[in-house]
């Protein structure tokens, strides 16, 4: 997947946890409880953490280019505006030419005078979580915004950023297949260039999750799933849409280079409460990394300079208030780059991986047949999974994982 230019690759995630009410299915970190001052500190907090993760020098000397994409996630990024110019004072600097700016917006926060803020600071896309158009939907998934708020938003939004993206969940409860295509119809015919689709997940710690081990709300059928994922496939396809991966079409030219990165084994820095890092080693494992969900801690963490102390975990650690990954190896690796590349329509680059893990590939019988029948395909050594079968990828994960063996035991 190109990037805007053709400097090496270096994304960055920046979260911001604030909420205006929480969405009863929602794990991200996020909170509503908040004053302005603690929002203020926070956002002080990642224009610090910016400065001491760019400053670090073998970080600089690897990316001298800078960032390729950002990607503003939350929590409810839209919440701000004018309050993050400090944060862009600092950024923008360390922005390739063409960079991808994105930043996550809830319907109900979209105004003209937001919209152009973002604008002039730099943002280039927005990805809108309107989860679905129906208002029955809408209810049953808390939100609070209106179907019509959302259809208002939207047109707003596609004046200042054509470049929009807009989230949809599948499978919540009670959701018809009639339902379902009125919400992908909605979205074609308003042209949005990048869709996100996700199929609702109960986890353990949300009300939604526990109302379900309540047995309150029932999941919908893995039958009912994969007809649903099916229908967006195809409508979307004869559409025009590409499918990038298993939760994301896009108009041609409109992929987002942010999901990219993650999808391929590239770096992003991830600063803020519940953010992620990966650096990436072209001949090891790589190095993760994950802030504590707490914003509180991430507020009152002092940050030590780095500049002068070996790049390691320890620093890293100990610097930003970060766990790190310690004792990650090829296997993780392999098997990340697996679970992600095989959802995507470019695979994964299979002759390169085997040479990084020192492997051969013995197909199992499972595997072997998906080669023959088509739904896993070899082709320029990159190896792909039919869009069909990425519902199921977990599957062929675990069979591919079975189809590898040390290059040194045969
Ligand atoms: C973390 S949210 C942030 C976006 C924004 N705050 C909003 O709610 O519109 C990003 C997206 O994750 C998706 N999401 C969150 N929880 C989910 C769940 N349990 N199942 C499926 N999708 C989920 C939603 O589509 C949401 O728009
Ligand atoms: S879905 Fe969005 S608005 Fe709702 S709680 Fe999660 S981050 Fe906040």
């Amino acid at each position: 997947m190109p990037t805007a230019s053709s400097f090496p690759a270096l994304g960055l995630y920046v979260h911001v946890p604030y909420c205006a009410a929480l969405c009863p299915y929602c794990d991200f970190a996020k909170t509503a409880n908040f004053t302005a001052e603690i929002q203020q500190r926070y956002l002080q907090q990642l224009v610090a953490h910016l400065r001491a993760w760019t400053a670090i020098p073998s970080l600089r000397s690897k990316y001298p280019r800078g960032f390729s994409s950002v990607f503003f996630g939350g929590g409810t990024p839209s919440l701000f505006a004018d309050e993050y110019r400090p944060l862009f004072d600092v950024l923008t600097p360390l922005l390739q030419p063409g960079a991808e700016v994105s930043l996550e917006a809830n319907p109900d926060d979209i105004t003209a005078a937001r919209l152009k803020v973002w604008q002039q600071l730099g943002v280039t896309r927005l990805s809108m979580g309107v989860q679905t158009f129906q208002p029955e939907g809408l209810r049953v998934l808390r939100r609070v915004h209106s179907a019509a708020a959302a259809h208002h938003a939207i047109a707003a939004a596609l004046d200042v950023f054509p470049a929009l993206n807009i989230d949809l969940i599948y499978g919540w409860p009670g959701q018809s297949m009639d339902a379902w295509k009125a919400d992908l119809q909605i979205a074609i015919a308003l042209g949005i260039r990048h869709l996100s689709l996700y199929s609702l997940t109960y986890e353990g710690r949300t009300p939604l999750g526990r109302q379900e081990t309540r047995g309150v709300v029932q999941r919908a059928s893995d039958d009912h799933l994969a007809d649903l994922y099916a229908v967006a496939c195809e409508l979307l396809g004869a559409a025009g849409y590409l499918h990038e991966e298993v939760s994301n079409w896009s108009l041609p030219g409109a992929a987002c280079q942010h999901n990219w990165l993650y999808w391929q084994d590239q770096s992003f820095v991830g600063i803020g409460a519940g953010a992620h890092g990966y650096l990436a080693d072209p001949h090891g494992p790589g190095l993760r990394y994950a802030y504590g969900r707490s914003d509180r801690t991430f507020n009152q963490h002092a940050l030590t300079s780095i500049t002068d102390r070996p790049f390691d975990g320890p620093t890293l650690s100990s610097t930003f208030g970060v766990t790190v990954d310690q004792g990650r190896d090829l296997d993780a690796w392999l098997t990340e780059l697996v679970g992600s590349g095989l959802r995507t329509r470019h695979g994964i680059a299979l002759d390169a991986a085997l040479h990084r893990c020192h492997l051969l590939f013995q197909p199992t019988p499972v595997l072997q047949h998906g080669l023959n029948t088509g739904l896993l395909s070899i082709e320029a050594g990159q190896l792909r999974l039919a869009p069909q079968e990425w519902f199921r990828e977990a599957a062929w994960c675990v069979e591919f994982l079975g189809s590898v063996t040390p290059a040194n035991i045969l």
